[in-house]
């Protein structure tokens, strides 16, 4: 089968090459000539763990192609995926732009029926106003239908959850086309679910927001333990164990951030908006989440005193390890509070440092750890990235002038620091 994506960013490159590893032909287009040079020639332009290795795999076997040709790229598949980025607005709605003028570009060059499958996250009912785009910009009447077809794939494990999925979702309101659709995934084994193509739309923000649900949920369970005396992980273990409830998504710790979450729970509360009805337990979501920050902040404090002129140490800037991706991070709000608040600020991440200066262009970034742990008042570990977890300790406390972590993920042995000498904090964690 030929298939055409359009959008190459994260969740675009991560499906076509999905489909080239499932055995199809895939045209992929993007409007960035640079970027597409970079792919042509094997070169990704985000991190994303096993996607570059593939990429190369698959143009060496001619089964990727990349273009900026947005005509060939309609005329050359019946099967036209839609990837494109659907930013928040201020008032929390997501900016169609990039979709409606994919629609128009598809309906106007459209030289035979297609079916045209919205892979990018969208608000409900949005699939009929591609239908409508596509169909206003047609020049010659043809046959469209429109799938939904929601990615549940999660920034530095995509390609394992594109190949590995718990489920498919298809939906649309034609059922020859989502038949058709659904054949594409033949060989993946998961449940395929067929639904109306609003279903669809509303499926995938419904995750999300139950994921992030979760998270809150477990953050706000942890002030309780720790003014209670309570290990939270003891609470996750022994509510996950249910499997009515479920072990995942409850890691307590600094909160959830990203391109995903906080887009789409603003989008979602604005459907709520839009429908006269309140959001409760959505709002609910986003302001634990919120406050969870400022209760570490409050946690900082109590351990360090005044936080202005304090030397404080960040471990980790993407919203998650395995990622280059700082959207969103609570790694940079943590510093935009400190820095507000008078701290001086060093900062190392493996791998999520290109961006940060555009952000906070007055905080140092160190490229070895004794730099960043030198005269240090506090470290404070707010990505829990896999080297973090046996760093030189001891040579640590050595060199700080006040020896203070602060852990934000809840993942550093506490026993261990604490017999070091270190004044230990992780929410809900009991070190005593
Ligand atoms: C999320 C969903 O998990 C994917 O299924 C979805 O496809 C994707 O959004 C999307 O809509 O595109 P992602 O944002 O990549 O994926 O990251 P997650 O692994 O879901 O983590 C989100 C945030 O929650 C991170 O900041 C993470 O640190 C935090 N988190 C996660 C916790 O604080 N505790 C947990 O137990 C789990």
């Amino acid at each position: 089968m030929k298939i055409t994506v359009i959008g190459s960013g994260y969740v675009g490159l991560t499906t076509a090459l999905m489909f080239c590893e499932l055995g199809n032909k895939v045209i992929c287009m993007d409007k960035d000539k640079n970027k597409l040079e970079n792919l042509r020639i094997g070169q990704i332009p985000i991190y994303e763990p096993g996607l570059e290795n593939l990429l190369k795999k698959h143009l060496a076997k001619e089964s990727i192609y990349f273009t900026s040709k947005i005509k060939s790229s309609v005329e050359g598949s019946d099967i036209i995926y839609i990837t494109v980025g659907t930013p928040s607005k201020e008032d929390g709605s997501s900016d169609l732009r990039f979709v409606e003028e994919v629609a128009q570009s598809i309906g106007y060059y459209q030289n035979g029926p297609k079916i045209v499958v919205n892979k990018s996250t969208v608000p409900v009912g949005t699939g009929e106003r591609v239908k409508e785009w596509i169909i206003t910009s047609q020049r010659k009447p043809f046959q469209v239908s429109i799938v939904s077809n929601p990615e549940f794939l999660r920034e530095g494990t995509a390609l394992y959850d594109a190949l590995h999925p718990d489920r498919i979702v298809i939906g649309s309101d034609h059922h020859s086309a989502a038949s058709i659709v659904k054949d594409l995934f033949q060989s993946i084994d998961c449940p395929k679910i067929i639904t109306k193509l609003r279903t669809a739309e509303l499926i995938k923000y419904t995750a999300n927001a139950f994921l992030a649900m979760k998270i809150s949920f477990i953050n706000e369970i942890s002030r309780l333990c720790d003014s209670d005396g309570v290990e939270v992980s003891d609470i996750s273990y022994g509510i996950g164990l249910d499997h009515r409830i479920g072990p995942a998504f409850l890691k307590a710790g600094i909160g959830w951030g990203g391109s995903c979450f906080p887009k789409d729970i603003a989008s979602l509360i604005y459907m709520f908006e839009q429908a006269k009805i309140k959001p409760k337990i959505l709002r609910a979501i986003q302001e634990v989440n919120e406050e969870q920050i400022t209760y570490y902040i409050e946690q900082l404090k109590q351990r360090i005193g005044h936080i202005e002129n304090k030397n404080i140490s960040i471990l980790g800037v993407s919203f998650k390890p395995n990622t280059d991706d700082i959207r969103e991070s609570p790694s940079i709000k943590v510093m935009t509070i400190l820095q507000k608040s008078g701290a001086k600020i060093k900062v190392y991440d493996p791998i999520a440092m290109k961006n940060l200066k555009d952000l906070l262009p007055d905080v140092t970034e160190c490229k070895e750890y004794e730099e960043l742990f030198l005269d240090s008042d506090c470290i404070f570990l707010l990505t829990e990235w896999k080297e973090f977890l046996n760093l030189d300790w001891k040579k640590a406390y050595k060199m700080m002038k006040n020896p203070v972590i602060i852990d934000g993920r809840n993942v550093l042995d506490y026993k261990r620091l604490k017999e070091i000498g270190f004044t230990y904090y992780g929410i809900g964690r009991v070190t005593d």
